[in-house]
């Protein structure tokens, strides 16, 4: 890849996502190259007129797909979802009492692990009542190959392995000896969109919370400042916005007050 091929992927990914590629050039190559030789692309220039002329846009679509990172897994980052059930479910359980309404939304989500956490832990929380609420959780990623996995919902017995013990028989159906499907009580509750975090936000009503964990890393200065501004502008009064716990925001770019282990908040007045 010649340095103005890679200048121009770069700049296309900042501009388009908001992603930052500056430092990646082996692994974008590592990336692309099968998939340019499979389709007979003659090089990175020829591959990119695809991706950015392409009106249908499945070509941007695949590149997307093969240049984000995915990682991730059940009950990832488990103190946040002990504060999410210790702290923050029983506040909005106070606060929305009347009208039974939760939003809740997982950016950038990817393969749908970390929103089906989130469900099964508001589902423990609510017990009984979890039928009386609108728990309705938003998970969105920009990749579209993770999200059709997410939808889905069939997980193998490995990637289960360290999920609370009751999960396993209460929430997932066993498929076959290697493959679980989350339940439809679970999955009703979760809606997967395709979103890139660049546009403007979809949502009528404020967020009681936003996860934005492990996203921030692959994003642009800019995007960032951007972002985290639009987020807190989404959030409630007192609602809280959660990062990857090697991810931080600069106190001085938000008004977040900051509670530790990549917590904010957005405060109340
Ligand atoms: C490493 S995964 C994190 C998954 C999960 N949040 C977790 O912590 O385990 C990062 C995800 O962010 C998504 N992403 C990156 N840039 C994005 C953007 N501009 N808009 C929406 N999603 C984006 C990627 O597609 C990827 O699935």
């Amino acid at each position: 890849m010649t340095d103005s091929e890679f200048s121009r992927i770069v700049d296309f990914v900042s501009e388009r996502y908001g992603i930052d590629l500056r430092s990646k050039q082996a692994s974008i190559e590592r990336r692309l190259e099968n998939y340019m030789v499979s389709k007979g692309y003659k090089s990175y220039d020829q591959y990119m007129n695809a991706v950015e002329y392409d009106i249908l846009g499945m070509e941007e679509q695949n590149f997307i797909d093969l240049i984000t990172t995915k990682h991730t897994y059940f009950y990832r980052e488990p103190e946040h979802f002990d504060f999410l059930r210790d702290v923050i479910l029983p506040e909005i359980k106070e606060k929305e009492n009347a009208t039974k309404n939760m939003r809740i939304w997982c950016a950038g989500v990817s393969s749908g692990e970390e929103a089906y956490t989130v469900a099964m832990i508001i589902k423990d929380f609510l017990g009984e009542e979890y039928d009386a609420w609108d728990t309705g959780l938003m998970a969105t990623d920009l990749s579209r190959k993770v999200l059709e996995r997410a939808l889905k919902g069939i997980y193998s017995s490995k990637q289960l392995e360290n999920l609370p013990k009751h999960w396993m028989a209460d929430y997932f159906t066993k498929l076959n000896h290697k493959q679980y499907e989350v339940i439809q009580e679970i999955r009703k509750n979760v809606m997967f969109r395709q979103f890139n975090l660049v546009n403007p936000f979809p949502f009528k009503n404020k967020l009681h919370v936003i996860f934005l964990r492990n996203v921030m890393m692959y994003l642009t200065e800019e995007m960032k400042r951007d972002l985290i501004n639009r987020l807190y502008g989404f959030l409630e009064p007192g609602g809280y916005l959660i990062t990857g716990l090697t991810e931080s925001i600069e106190p001085e770019s938000s008004n977040l007050e900051y509670l530790g282990t990549s917590i904010y908040k957005r405060p109340l007045y």
